[in-house]
């Protein structure tokens, strides 16, 4: 796995990007075979917990890219809002286990003492796209958001802590990883879109990225 952590600004073909403290871009931290190990590892975490349709707050609206969780705790939203819960919406069945190579991965690249909560799981199939948000449904802002991106390349976007600020896009590839920390952990993010074709990883084509989180102070 990469032994450096460049800063994202570097090496992105964006000499003219703004810094944004606390983000860090890792491209190629999972070799191929790292990323088929995942990816196995992923594959059963659906078999446990299928991917669904999430919904957006209040309106319903179906989201594009289809969702599920491995941990303790999953993130889901629907017309009650976002929130952390403990069972899958559709089965009841509690959270599959975060898979060890996740846990690994968070002990390599969080700096963080305790280990993660909750890993969501997002898949985009064609088509399939996420608008800037900003992850802040965890109490614990003091953990990154570390993420793992497998299959189709994207074009993901980040700005600042506002929704007003200026933002920039890079690609993310299969077992590219990003850490959201520091002044980076609130910032406004996104994925504008998939490029298929640009891996063999999925079978089925498309992108699978897994967020792994800190939710609450306690354990
Ligand atoms: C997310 O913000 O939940 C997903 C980001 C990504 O797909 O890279
Ligand atoms: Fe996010």
């Amino acid at each position: 796995m990469a032994a450096s952590l460049p800063t994202a600004g570097s090496g992105l073909g964006l000499p003219d990007a703004p810094a944004l403290a606390g983000l860090r871009v890792v491209p190629g931290y999972l070799d191929r075979e790292a990323q088929e190990r995942l990816l196995a590892a992923v594959r059963e975490v659906i078999a446990q917990a299928p991917l669904y349709t999430p919904r957006m707050p209040r309106s319903g609206q179906p989201m594009s890219v289809r969702m599920t969780n491995c941990g303790a705790l999953g993130w889901m939203t629907d017309e009650q809002g976002y929130r952390y819960q403990p069972t899958h919406p559709v089965t009841g069945a509690p959270w599959p286990p975060i898979p060890g190579i996740l846990m690994e991965a968070w002990a390599e690249l969080a700096g963080y003492p305790r280990p993660p909560q909750a890993c969501l799981v997002n898949f985009y199939g064609p088509g399939a796209r996420m608008g800037l948000h900003q992850d802040r449904d965890e109490e614990d802002f003091d953990a990154p958001v570390v993420s793992l991106s497998l299959g189709d390349t994207c074009l993901f976007r980040i700005g600042r802590t506002t929704r007003q600020g200026p933002t920039r896009s890079f690609r993310l590839a299969s077992g590219d990883a990003v850490v959201l920390g520091g002044a980076a952990r609130l910032a406004f993010h996104g994925v504008d879109r998939v490029i298929s074709g640009t891996s063999l990883l999925l079978a089925e084509g498309g992108r699978i990225n897994l967020t792994l989180r800190r939710v609450t102070r306690a354990d």
